[in-house]
């Protein structure tokens, strides 16, 4: 990881916004390195931009973004109030899956610079692709969504408490999987609560 002692959000923001490390930067419009609050202890982290997202350069302003910010505000929180970035910053050709070399490294190069820098209480992951650059890939989203897990970056020895959630996309269609995530999301702030009482 090249870390340095002048990361800031913003100057990761332009390294991603310039990067081609990877092949996916010949085929994006625009990179996605993350927007909001740099100061918010909470860190939303999806998969990977789709098309709205490549048109725009922000992330989750599609069909899944409008959804996320529904549940943000049935939380009494609006996207400015957290930081929501991605595992992969540009997107696939076509909304495939990113390949493991793009994942790692965007992930290397980009993610844990800046969960370095932004140091959040929280990592909410979005969907089993996220989850999975944090937890062993023998979890399973099924069983462990809406649970606190603890660990530990392998970069910096800094602890961050994730909590797995489903994909907004893939509970959008689905009646008993949106209910699912909506009712893991109301179980946030009661989390953050408990976290602050045992700092
Ligand atoms: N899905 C994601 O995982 N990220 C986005 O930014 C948009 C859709």
């Amino acid at each position: 990881m090249q870390r340095s002692m002048f990361d800031t959000p913003e100057t990761i923001a332009e390294e991603i916004r310039s990067c081609v490390k990877c092949p996916l930067a010949g085929t994006r419009n625009c990179a996605v390195p993350g927007e909001g609050s740099v100061r918010s202890d909470i860190v939303f982290i999806g998969e990977a931009p789709g098309a709205s997202e490549d048109k725009e350069g922000r992330p989750f302003v599609g069909a899944a973004g409008k959804f996320l910010d529904e549940m943000l505000a049935d939380i009494g929180m609006k996207r400015g109030d957290v930081f929501i970035t991605n595992v992969v910053k540009c997107r696939p050709p076509g909304n495939r899956d990113p390949f493991p070399e793009e994942v790692n490294m965007c992930t290397e190069s980009f993610l844990w610079r800046q969960l370095e820098v932004l140091q959040p209480k929280v990592l909410v992951t979005l969907g089993r692709h996220a989850m999975h650059r944090f937890l062993p890939a023998t979890e399973k989203i099924s069983v462990i969504h809406g649970i606190p897990m603890h660990i530990t970056s392998p970069k910096s020895g800094c602890t961050f408490t994730i909590i797995p959630l489903y994909h907004p996309a893939a509970a959008l269609y689905n009646g008993s999987m949106r209910k699912v995530l909506k009712d893991d999301f109301r179980k946030i702030p009661k989390m953050i609560e408990r976290m602050e009482k045992e700092e």
